[in-house]
């Protein structure tokens, strides 16, 4: 029984074989062959763990009409054998993505290599530094129930000094219009506060129109924070979250760490919107990769 050949090794090829494969290599170059029924390839590489982004810029991709490759962890990249992520963005980007998604530590310096970078790169969350689509797939969440973002006022809990989420909405907001206050446990704020803050979490709850909770960040932590008295009471729960209003609305960009930043009794709040963050979420990585696409963003 016959069967369909792979490729294991080089040496019983034929020569004739290797130049009728140099051949149709370079008709489909010339050709600028892209995939039969798609707009071309999308790379995915995603060095730091991710289940919404990676998956949400999937289906985006799919709906967009690219085929999606993704590359899941630095173990299964050649990072691994000392390539420097400069040397692998020029790589993959010599094999024409029509983009290239991103998400890296704070190791890695994404705006220097995609300066000269000829196609779009996305930022998917880059260390503490930054998570814009998050971001802007918050603000298009509320912009959906109010119809504009301008004058809210948006109230962060949890760990904000190590959340690149937190770093994109105060961009965000400056951009937008919307106000951002805060409450965290002291080691928990940022250095340089540029936002006020509160003392109590019911003073913000009772001020804003949303509310965001955001993951208490341990892999960014360090051996020198000092959590002393940190405990489930700096997050949101059943007591304080009265003082929310009823029109409010509760938010977290997800990972959630129930029982931490917030407590399982919010699951059932009927203010959570928690979900519709994930599914707006789609819809904003799909305009952004038309808008890119169509040279307009
Ligand atoms: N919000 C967010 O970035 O979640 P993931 O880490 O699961 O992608």
């Amino acid at each position: 029984m016959s069967h369909l050949k792979g490729l294991l090794d080089l040496k019983d090829l034929k020569q004739e074989k290797i130049l009728n494969l140099f051949q149709l290599a370079k008709s489909l170059k010339q050709e600028k062959s892209v995939s039969l029924q798609g707009r071309g390839s999308a790379i995915l590489l995603f060095l730091e763990p991710s289940t919404r982004t990676r998956v949400s810029f999937e289906v985006a991709c799919q709906r967009e009409g690219y085929h999606s490759i993704v590359i899941q962890g630095k173990a299964a990249t050649s990072l691994e054998k000392e390539e420097s992520l400069e040397d692998t963005f020029l790589n993959l980007g010599a094999m024409d993505p029509a983009v290239l998604i991103v998400r890296a530590g704070d190791d890695y310096n994404l705006t220097e290599f995609s300066t000269e970078f000829k196609i779009p790169v996305i930022n998917a969350g880059w260390g503490m530094q930054g998570h814009p689509t998050q971001a802007l797939l918050d603000a298009f969440t509320l912009f959906e129930k109010w119809g504009t973002v301008a004058g809210k006022k948006l109230f962060m809990v949890g760990d904000i000094g190590h959340s690149r989420v937190a770093q994109s909405h105060f961009e965000l907001a400056r951009i937008l219009g919307y106000e951002i206050r805060i409450f965290a446990h002291e080691s928990l704020l940022p250095k340089n506060l540029k936002v006020a803050s509160f003392k109590k979490a019911e003073d913000g709850l009772e001020w804003c129109d949303a509310v965001m909770a955001l993951r208490t960040q341990k892999e960014r932590h360090g051996a020198q924070l000092s959590m002393e008295g940190f405990n489930a009471e700096w997050g949101l729960h059943s007591k304080n979250i009265k003082a929310l209003k009823k029109t409010a609305f509760i938010m977290h960009p997800g990972p959630v760490n129930w029982g931490l930043e917030l407590s399982p009794e919010i699951k059932s709040d009927s203010r959570s919107i928690i979900l519709e963050q994930v599914e707006c979420g789609v819809y904003l990585r799909q305009a952004l990769l038309r808008m890119c696409r169509e040279g307009i963003w």
